[in-house]
């Protein structure tokens, strides 16, 4: 792959996109069949339907870019996954799980936010209004998450998990 113009580097930035979304679409069933709390089943099933979005979205763009989405592997979400894999292997009490898995998701979205935003920004510098648009909707889909998942933690969960230790 050639590396020369911003073009390239926003086309290998979409590519690893494709693939963290990809790799998180996967992850997520997990996730919501880990947790506890309903709500934050709800979360994750939630997000779930909006990553099917979002992996759509980016192949519209690379379609119009005439590239095709594969063809790259996102390390870092790998990362991030395999972080959240951990945690749920070392079988942790429900509501410590439930604060665990909150924690992995927002990195995985704060994860996600920079890589949209600094692909938004490429793409109107690049003359790509629809594309901007586009990853626009998923950067703000993406924060709303964090959004809803830390005010999940703030209103009980965090709560429930401190409890649990005194429990001890
Ligand atoms: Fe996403
Ligand atoms: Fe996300």
């Amino acid at each position: 792959m050639e590396m020369e113009t911003l073009q390239d580097l926003y086309v290998e930035e979409l590519k690893d996109l494709w693939s963290a979304e990809t790799q998180l679409l996967k992850a997520l069933p997990r996730m919501a069949k880990a947790a506890t709390h309903p709500q934050l089943k709800r979360a994750f099933m939630k997000h779930e339907k909006q990553t099917q979005q979002h992996v759509k979205r980016l192949e519209r763009i690379c379609k119009g870019l005439d590239v095709s989405p594969r063809g790259k592997k996102c390390v870092g979400m790998e990362g991030l996954i395999k972080e959240g894999k951990e945690l749920i292997s070392e079988k942790p009490a429900k509501d410590v799980l439930d604060a665990g898995l909150i924690t992995a998701a927002q990195h995985v979205e704060h994860y996600e936010m920079a890589g949209y935003g600094t692909c938004r920004t490429w793409a109107r510098v690049l003359g790509r209004p629809t594309d901007a648009q586009l990853l626009q909707t998923t950067l703000d889909e993406e924060q709303q998450t964090d959004l809803d998942l830390t005010a999940l933690a703030e209103a009980s969960i965090n709560i429930e998990a401190a409890d649990s230790s005194d429990d001890e």
